[in-house]
């Protein structure tokens, strides 16, 4: 028996890197598996490992920052799979430069995407969750988020914007037995970060305690945890996912 049982959950940026690692965890805990991707034509994998596990997955084209393909992909999973109890705002985009520097398109495009994305998709997922007086939203933050990062201001503040949004929706949802959580993750090995300079990669690795980079698993596995009945009481918090970093 495992703890998501019976559960259907939906996970936006589920192609690759941490989305696919939280999708795999949540199916191998028993979860049906929802797949909303951009980039839908890279969700054959993440489906296809989905179902190895035994597990039933559909996959869904979703813009997270449209708010018409949204509502209309959360409306198509909810066809599908005939309810949505878990939903992980895991979706998420890096355009990094000094602020002096950053363009608005800069802005707007990682704000679009990171934070009005959670609200979106949040806000579509929730009329269904209300509805069946249930459910669990985990939302994919960062811990720059929370202490800053010099070359990622739009980035920060949409990742600052997620942990309030996700204690705004945690008060207002409560009472309908939605609960909603967000971790904080630090530095994974993922594509974006493969993407940095060698030097800064270094640097980073040294200021982490637990002395190695994260990988995708072990941000899954605090995502599951706060998906699933192990959490039952644990509403509106951010878990850092962090090595010890902050
Ligand atoms: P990634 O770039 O490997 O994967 C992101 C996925 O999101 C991709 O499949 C991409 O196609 C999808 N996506 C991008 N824009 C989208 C949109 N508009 N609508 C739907 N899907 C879209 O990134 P990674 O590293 O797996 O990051 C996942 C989440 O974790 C992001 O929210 C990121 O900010 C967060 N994070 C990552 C950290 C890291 O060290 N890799 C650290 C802290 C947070």
């Amino acid at each position: 028996m495992g703890k998501l049982d019976g559960k259907i959950a939906l996970v936006t940026g589920a192609a690759r890197g941490i989305g696919q690692a939280i999708a795999l965890r949540l199916a191998a805990d028993g979860a049906d598996l929802a797949l909303a991707d951009v980039k839908a034509e890279w969700l054959g994998d993440t489906a296809a490992k989905v179902r190895a596990l035994g597990r039933r997955a559909e996959v869904f084209a979703v813009d997270v920052s449209d708010g018409a393909a949204v509502e209309a992909g959360v409306a198509a999973v909810v066809a599908a799979f005939g309810g949505l109890d878990i939903l992980v705002n895991n979706a998420g985009i890096t355009r990094d430069g000094l602020l002096v520097r950053m363009d608005e398109a800069s802005w707007d495009a990682v704000l679009g995407i990171n934070l009005k994305g959670v609200f979106l998709m949040t806000k579509a997922a929730a009329k269904t969750m209300m509805r069946a007086r249930s459910g669990a939203i985990v939302n994919v933050a960062s811990i720059v988020g929370i202490t800053g990062n010099p070359g990622q201001a739009n980035y920060t503040a949409s990742k600052g914007g997620v942990i309030a949004l996700t204690k705004t929706c945690a008060k207002e949802l409560g009472a309908r037995g939605i609960r909603v959580n967000a971790v904080a993750p630090g530095f994974i090995h993922t594509a974006m970060t493969d993407a940095l300079k060698p030097e800064i990669r270094e640097a980073m690795l040294k200021t982490i305690p637990l002395a190695r980079a994260g990988e995708p698993e072990d941000v899954a596995a605090v995502v599951a945890f706060l998906a699933g009945p192990d959490a039952a009481y644990v509403s509106g918090q951010t878990i850092p996912v962090c090595g010890g970093m902050i």
